[in-house]
């Protein structure tokens, strides 16, 4: 791993910060992104210390917010000739109703919609790669998950799940559009469910909401380390290059549910996300 640059979001904390921790220690440059700023720079010191390799980064952009994305992007193109491996990994489920900076259903605008901008945002420069890997932290929930193209944001009938399970639902199908349009080109696109995992998920950290559920009960989760496993496997194993398309659990691939392979509804999504994206950056410029 040690000429490949490597891309972390939701670095801070759980599963990222784990990820980028065990490929540290492989020798790669790994790139951490990070929405705040302290939360960041505190787990860059614990990357550093732990993998001993003194080249990992801190990178800052909220992926709630198309601005942040296109601004972030710039400064990594500017910096970096080329991105060998993109690991989409952060992730939101908050209990009560929240809105992206851009105004939208956050587990959708944040899950979704700020990993699919970032990605075509930074696509020229995985082609740079000779081997790239593009990997996406879905979920088992996708499989409750349904699209709700007339009430994106859910404002007629929000539930957490709902929400949750329709981003994770398009983070697959996302991932099985991408690898098809990236056929024939040196980039893969895998997706993947880490299981159960104590981590900060699902924690309000403004009204402590949550923490007791998660303390409860981490002795039947995994650690963010074992959480991690197939991200990791999937960055730098040899045994999975050329593979694009799947959907991991355990280092094996599985099925998705029979929706996530509904090639239709992938290209609407894309469609869909990219309409939404030109409609907020109008309304900024
Ligand atoms: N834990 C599980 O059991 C489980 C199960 C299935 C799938 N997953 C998936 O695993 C992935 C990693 O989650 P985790 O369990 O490790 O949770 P976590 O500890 O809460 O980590 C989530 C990360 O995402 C970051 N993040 C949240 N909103 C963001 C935003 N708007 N912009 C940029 N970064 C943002 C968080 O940053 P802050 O530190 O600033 O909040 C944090 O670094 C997620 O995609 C999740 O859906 C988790």
């Amino acid at each position: 791993m040690k000429d490949k640059i490597v891309l972390v979001t939701g670095a801070s904390s759980g599963m990222g910060k784990a990820t980028c921790i065990e490929i540290a220690k492989l020798g790669a440059k790994v790139i951490m992104v990070c929405r705040d700023k302290q939360r960041g720079i505190e787990a860059l010191e614990e990357v550093k210390q732990q993998s001993n390799n003194p080249s990992v980064e801190l990178m800052l952009c909220d992926l709630g917010s198309i601005k942040e994305i296109k601004e972030f992007t710039k400064e990594f193109k500017k910096r970096f000739e080329k991105l060998d491996i993109l690991i989409n990994n952060a992730g939101v489920i908050l209990p009560g109703k929240h809105r992206t900076k851009d105004g939208l259903e956050l587990q959708f605008g944040v899950n979704h919609l700020g990993h699919f901008f970032l990605t075509k945002e930074l696509l020229d420069l995985i082609k740079k790669s000779p081997t790239g890997r593009i990997i996406n932290v879905a979920s088992g929930a996708h499989k409750i998950g349904r699209i709700h193209f007339e009430d994106i944001n859910l404002d007629k009938n929000y539930t957490l799940w709902r929400a949750y399970a329709q981003s994770k639902l398009a983070n697959i199908l996302f991932t099985y559009e991408l690898a098809r349009k990236l056929k024939g080109t040196n980039v893969t696109a895998n997706c993947l469910h880490p299981g159960a995992v104590a981590t900060n998920m699902g924690i309000n950290r403004k009204t402590g909401f949550g923490t007791l559920i998660t303390k409860t009960l981490k002795p039947f989760f995994q650690t963010p380390r074992e959480g991690a496993d197939t991200a990791i496997y999937l960055a730098t194993s040899s045994d999975v290059q050329g593979i694009t398309g799947k959907y991991f659990y355990k280092k094996k691939p599985i099925k998705s549910s029979m929706l996530s392979y509904n090639e239709h509804l992938a290209e609407k999504l894309w469609q869909f996300s990219e309409e939404i994206i030109e409609g907020i950056s109008s309304r900024k410029s």
